[in-house]
């Protein structure tokens, strides 16, 4: 298969680059502001250089694997956050239809309220989030666009290697080394994934030409983010990436005391049986750090 990743250079969007050429598709990845070797530039707020890249690779599928992640900044700025994560990939969507290519959105369990997680892929969203507006709204239009033809993941918690050092398991350990007691949301539920996993799965699904909702997630779909951190506190202590102490290394606290601007779906887990019956994988555990060295 001929791939391109829009979004090459994130967090899964590299695991999904990596995971492509190890099965030696023929893999393109695109970057926006920070470029890694192998990567093209690519900005979805240009139409044109879109279009020509894309008429360039003439790729079998495309994979929407950007757009704007940062929840409580899309809170404050809806108009953006609609921009970068509905319009500009249904607008992707529409140049896949014309030029014949498959398409790939990742989207979100946050879709859903949080109030009866897990959640399987027919449960009924209820975003209660600017950003998890903007990808509901992204789904259902890019279905409409493809006729139901689009392939929608939804991830949640990702975790792994990561040039930019962003993710939960980076600041973890970043706050293990410097001494510094981290204030966890106790009552926040969901399954820690790493990325490899839900590449390992992606590509799979695109190799089968699978269409529409799949959760790719870990599988520990009602994990605290306390039992998160613990986790990778144990783990990082017995392999020595942290210094040893008696320090649990965090404070339980509520959602509610984060005192964020956005609204945050309490219990987003995802089940797993539709992708376990299709491509059944073991996926890692929240404490094998062996990913990150
Ligand atoms: N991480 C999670 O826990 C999580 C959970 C649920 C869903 N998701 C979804 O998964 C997808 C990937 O998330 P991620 O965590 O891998 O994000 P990420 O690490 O922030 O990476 C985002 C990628 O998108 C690129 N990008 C951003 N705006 C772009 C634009 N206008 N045109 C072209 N490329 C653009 C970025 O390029 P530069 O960095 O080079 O600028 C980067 O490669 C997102 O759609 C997100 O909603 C993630």
């Amino acid at each position: 298969m001929r791939l391109l990743v829009v979004g090459g250079s994130g967090l899964v969007g590299s695991h999904l680059v990596a995971e492509a050429a190890a099965r030696v598709h023929a893999v393109t990845g695109t970057y926006r502001k920070f470029p890694n070797p192998g990567l093209l530039p690519l900005d979805l707020a240009d139409p044109d250089a879109t279009r020509q890249l894309l008429a360039q690779v003439r790729p079998d599928w495309v994979v929407h694997a950007a757009g704007w992640t940062w929840v409580d900044g899309c809170e404050g700025n809806p108009v953006r956050a609609y921009r970068e994560n509905c319009e500009q990939p249904v607008q992707l969507a529409q140049l896949c239809r014309e030029l014949g290519s498959r398409f790939a959105y990742v989207s979100t369990t946050y879709v859903f309220d949080g109030q009866a997680g897990p959640y399987r892929e027919t449960d009924q969203p209820n975003p209660i989030n600017v950003y998890a507006r903007s990808k509901w709204e992204a789904e259902q239009q890019i279905q409409s666009v493809l006729g139901g033809q689009g392939l929608i993941p939804r991830v949640i918690c990702v975790w792994g290697r990561e040039a930019q050092q962003k993710n939960f398991v980076y600041q973890t350990l970043k706050a293990l080394s410097e001494g510094r007691t981290l204030r966890l949301p106790a009552d926040q539920i969901g399954n820690p994934t790493w990325a490899g996993d839900i590449a390992a799965w992606l590509v799979g699904l695109m190799e089968l030409g699978e269409t529409g909702v799949w959760n790719l997630a870990g599988d520990q779909e009602n994990a605290t983010r306390v039992q998160w951190f613990c986790a990778i506190r144990d783990a990082a202590r017995s392999l020595g990436l942290v210094p040893a102490s008696p320090a649990p290394g965090y404070e339980a606290i509520s959602t509610n005391d984060l005192k964020q601007p956005a609204l945050r779906p309490l219990h987003c887990g995802a089940r797993l049986q539709k992708i376990q019956a299709r491509l059944p994988r073991q996926p890692r555990t929240p404490g094998d750090l062996s990913a990150l060295l």
